[in-house]
C-alpha cells in the first residue's frame, strides 16, 4: 500500500499533552511512583520559591538510569501500555514522567545514575520544541539547572528530576518578592503535602521498611507522616470483615470502615479525620493498586435506584478497595491515575456492601449511642473480648467469666479438653456470617438471649447464682451483685433481683 509519513507536530502534541487535567500533587505523584517503582527507600521533595526562578525537584536513592534507558525514559509512550508490568510496578503508559512534568512546568531535566556508572542527563524544554517543531531532547544539563542537579554526582545511584519554569504553578507575571504569589506557591504545597500523606500512607507506615518521604529538608520534622483515612488505630472506628471478590483471574479485597461519630473524637483527630479535602468529600471508596491510593473516597458510580452523591449523612462511611495492576484494564485506569471504575461483574456485590456501610454509618452519624462500641462499662464481666490481630479482629472467649470459670474450676475437670474446646471456637466464629445476618437484619444484633427472659435465660442465672452462694460462698446480696454485673445477665435485672429472695420464699 502506498503512504506518507505525518507523525504529530511536536509542539501541538506537546501543549495536548500538558492539558490531562494533574494538579500539582497528582503531578508529585507520579513522580513518586517512579521513584517507588526504581526501588527506591527514600523520596526528597524540594520546593523552591523564586518568583520565576522558582522550581520543584524530586531526588530518589532508587537503581537511576543509565544514558540509553534515560532515554527510553524521556520519550513519550516509553513501555507499551499493554505489556504485563512487575506485580509492584505503579507505571502502566509510559508516560507519566512526561505528562505530569509537563503539566506543571515548561522545562523538565533528569539527572541519573545508575551504580558504578557515571551520571546521565536529559532535559526537554518546551520552549526549545516549540521554536523547532521537533521532539529535540537536550542531553547536557542546561548552564542554570546545573547547581539544582549536581546532588547526583555525590550519590552512589538514584535520579533527581527537576522541574523549572513552572508556568502552571506560579503566575507567569510574579516577581521574586511577590507576597501574595508566594504565599499561593506555599498553600498549593500545604495542599500537596497532605494529599502525598494518603496517596502514599501505606508506605510511609508500613510496619517494615517504610518509605523515607522528605518535604523540604532532611531533618526528622520533615519526614512525611501517612494519613489513614479509616482511623483503624481509634478504638470507636467499626468495620466489616474484609471480603475478597475474584472475577477471572484477579482478586481484589473490601472492607467497609465506620468511622467514629464525631462526639467520640477530640478536636484535633476529628481536623485530622476530615482528611485532606473534608469530611463530606472524604467519602466513600478508596481504591488502592498495590498500595497505592488511587482514588481518594469516590461512590464509583454506583448506587441504587440513583448513584450515590456524596452526603452529609454518609460522612462516616469510608471502604477499603485493593485491585493489584494486572487489573488495570478491568478497572479503566486512567493516565492520571486518579479513577478508576469496577467492571460489570463486580458492580452488584459492591453495591451491596456499601449500601449496608453507608447504613451504618448514617445511623452512627444521626444518633452515636444506639450504634457502635459502647463506652463498656468499667466492671461488665464480657463473655467475649475483641482485639486486633495482624490479619484482623479476633475474638476470645473471657476465662474469667463466671461461667467459664466456674467450669475451669471444677474439680477433676481436664482444663486441657475445656481450653481446647474453647479455642476451637474462638479460632472458627462465624464472623462474616453475623455479620452479613445483622446487617440484613438493619443493624439489630440478637445479643444475650432474647429481651424478655425464658426459663432458659432464668436456670442459666440460677445455676450461676447458686455456684456464688455455695462454692464461692457469696452473700445472696453480693450473688445478685455479681450477676447484675455479668454479661448477659445484666440486661435481667428483675430476674436477678429476684433471686435468693425468691428461693428463700420456697416453701
Ligand atoms: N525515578 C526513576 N528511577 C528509575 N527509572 C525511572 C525513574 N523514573 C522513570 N524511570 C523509567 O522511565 C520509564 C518511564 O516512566 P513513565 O513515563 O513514568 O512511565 P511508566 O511509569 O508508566 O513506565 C519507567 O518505566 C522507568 O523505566
Ligand atoms: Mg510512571
Amino acid at each position: 500500500m502506498p503512504f506518507e509519513m505525518a507523525p504529530p507536530s511536536a509542539h501541538a502534541l506537546v501543549e495536548a499533552m500538558r492539558g490531562l487535567g494533574y494538579t500539582l500533587w497528582s503531578a508529585v505523584a507520579d513522580i513518586i511512583d517512579n521513584s517507588i517503582a526504581a526501588g527506591a527507600r527514600s523520596v526528597r521533595v524540594d520546593f523552591q520559591w523564586d518568583g520565576p526562578g522558582s522550581w520543584i525537584r524530586v531526588t530518589d536513592d532508587g537503581h537511576g538510569m543509565g544514558e540509553a534507558e534515560l532515554t527510553q525514559a524521556m520519550r513519550a509512550g516509553a513501555r507499551n501500555p499493554l505489556a504485563i508490568r512487575d506485580a509492584t510496578d505503579l507505571g502502566r503508559f509510559g508516560l507519566g514522567l512526561k505528562t505530569a512534568s509537563f503539566s506543571q512546568c515548561r522545562r523538565l531535566s533528569v539527572g541519573s545514575r545508575r551504580a558504578g556508572l557515571p551520571a546521565a542527563f536529559r532535559v526537554w524544554d518546551l520552549d526549545d520544541i516549540a521554536t523547532h517543531d521537533e521532539w529535540r531532547l537536550v542531553t547536557e544539563p542546561m548552564p542554570s539547572s546545573v547547581p539544582l542537579l549536581q546532588p547526583i554526582q555525590d550519590m552512589p545511584q538514584g535520579t533527581i528530576v527537576l522541574w523549572e519554569k513552572l508556568d502552571r504553578v506560579v503566575a507567569t507575571d510574579a516577581e521574586a518578592g511577590d507576597a501574595r504569589a508566594e504565599d499561593a506557591f506555599l498553600a498549593q504545597i500545604a495542599r500537596a503535602e497532605r494529599h502525598l500523606a494518603m496517596i502514599f500512607h501505606r508506605y510511609l507506615e508500613a510496619p517494615s521498611n517504610p518509605l523515607h518521604v522528605l518535604i523540604n529538608g532532611a531533618g526528622p520534622q520533615n519526614r512525611l507522616r501517612g494519613w489513614d483515612p479509616f482511623m483503624e488505630a481509634h478504638p470507636a472506628t467499626s468495620r466489616t470483615p474484609e471480603e475478597r471478590l475474584r472475577y477471572g483471574q484477579v482478586e481484589v479485597r473490601v472492607q467497609g470502615f465506620i468511622l467514629p461519630h464525631r462526639d467520640r473524637l477530640d478536636e484535633r483527630a476529628s481536623e485530622l479525620g476530615g482528611g485532606p479535602e473534608g469530611w463530606v468529600s472524604q467519602q466513600g471508596f478508596y481504591v488502592y493498586r498495590n498500595r497505592r491510593l488511587l482514588v481518594p473516597g469516590d461512590w464509583l458510580g454506583l448506587g441504587h435506584p440513583r448513584r450515590w452523591a456524596k452526603e452529609d449523612a454518609y460522612r462516616l462511611a469510608r471502604l477499603r478497595l485493593d485491585i493489584p495492576n494486572s487489573a488495570d484494564a478491568a478497572w479503566q485506569i486512567d493516565v492520571r491515575k486518579s479513577t478508576a471504575a469496577p467492571p460489570r461483574p463486580l458492580r452488584g456485590r459492591l453495591t451491596d456492601l456499601a449500601d449496608r456501610v453507608r447504613a451504618d454509618a448514617r445511623r452512627v452519624f444521626l444518633h452515636r449511642g444506639s450504634y457502635g462500641p459502647r463506652a463498656p462499662s468499667p466492671n461488665l464481666q464480657r463473655a467475649w473480648t475483641a482485639f486486633e490481630r495482624r490479619d484482623g479482629m479476633a475474638y476470645r472467649i473471657d476465662r474469667a467469666h463466671p461461667a467459664v470459670a466456674r467450669v475451669l474450676a471444677e474439680p477433676g475437670r481436664s482444663t486441657d479438653a475445656v481450653e481446647a474446646m474453647l479455642r476451637v471456637i474462638e479460632e472458627t466464629v462465624p464472623v462474616h456470617r453475623i455479620w452479613i445476618d445483622t446487617a440484613e437484619r438493619d443493624g439489630l444484633a440478637p445479643t444475650g438471649f432474647s429481651a424478655t427472659p425464658s426459663d432458659e435465660v432464668r436456670s442459666v442465672a440460677e445455676a450461676l447464682f447458686n455456684d456464688f452462694t455455695t462454692r464461692m460462698g457469696l452473700s445472696d446480696d453480693s450473688a445478685r451483685a455479681l450477676l447484675m454485673r455479668t454479661e448477659p445477665f445484666n440486661s435481667f435485672p428483675d430476674l436477678v433481683a429476684s433471686f435468693g429472695t425468691r428461693t428463700a420464699g420456697k416453701p
